[in-house]
């Protein structure tokens, strides 16, 4: 058997901060007459592979999305097995997350989460402090709108009590104000799952980001994808506003 090899990109070229959508898991187990919450337990192994894969490429932070804020509209029964996925995830995985030396943090809103798993998230946090291997932030009871009015009721907040001066709020203010603080800006953002759309996923933090849809379910989704995703984006070139940098024939009028 050909060893799968990670691609070689130069480091210029590899996106420093990876964001991924994993979506498809409920499909994925409708499909095979399973229950939506086995769907959820795939995924859960998947996004080990998931780190792995970002890992062996060089990318320093990866961001995942495992439960939104609008995801509350599920049947009881697929909330509880979610959550207890990202459960046994913080709490029987944990050992492996800091032997890994993966730097753990936790995007969200603790209102609404079962008190002993905002525990568990904030303990695996603490436990993982000193991880330098890569930075890895698990997006739970998170939605993108949210995260920016409770950035801007805080500096609203500041801002009362004297601590902020309005004229002082600009872009990098407000981010420092997000539950994102620490992250960098997404670089490439990947969903998989087929569809096309962000779902309120960290709307401020993907002004730039490069955008790979997979048509895969996210249990399908191999590290192959992922490698592939990652050498497309070393090809694409960012312009953040800016003229190409290739010089190109100008359109002729007519
Ligand atoms: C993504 O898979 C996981 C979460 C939303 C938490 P889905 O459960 O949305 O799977 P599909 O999209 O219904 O197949
Ligand atoms: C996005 O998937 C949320 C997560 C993957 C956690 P959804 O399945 O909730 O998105 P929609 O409802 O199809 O837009
Ligand atoms: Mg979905």
């Amino acid at each position: 058997m050909t060893p799968v090899e990670p691609p070689r990109l130069p480091p210029s070229r590899i996106p420093a901060h990876v964001a991924v959508v994993m979506d498809g898991n409920g499909r994925w187990a409708e499909q095979r007459g399973l229950s939506r919450s086995e769907g959820h337990w795939t995924a859960l192994a998947r996004m080990f592979e998931t780190v792995d894969a970002a890992l062996s490429v060089g990318v320093k932070w990866l961001s995942v999305f495992a439960f939104s804020s609008e995801n509350w509209q599920r049947s009881t029964d697929e909330v509880e097995g979610l959550l207890g996925c990202i459960s046994g995830m913080a709490g029987q995985h944990a050992d492996e997350i800091v032997k890994r030396g993966i730097r753990f943090r936790w995007c969200g809103s603790p209102e609404g989460l079962p008190g002993a798993l905002v525990e568990d998230l904030h303990r695996l946090e603490k436990a993982t402090a000193s991880g330098t291997a890569i930075n890895c932030t698990l997006c739970c009871n998170y939605g993108g709108r949210s995260d920016i009015v409770q950035a801007t009721q805080k500096a609203m907040e500041m801002a009362k009590a004297g601590r902020l001066d309005p004229e002082d709020l600009n872009e990098a203010a407000l981010a420092r104000l997000m539950f994102t603080r620490d992250l960098p800006d997404i670089d490439l953002l990947i969903r998989s799952g087929g569809e096309q759309r962000l779902s309120n996923f960290m709307l401020w933090q993907c002004a730039y980001a490069e955008i790979t849809f997979l048509p895969d379910l996210w249990p399908d989704v191999t590290r192959e994808l992922l490698w592939q995703a990652i050498t497309d984006y070393a090809r694409r070139e960012r312009r953040f506003g800016a003229a190409p940098t290739t010089a190109k024939p100008a359109h002729s009028v007519h």
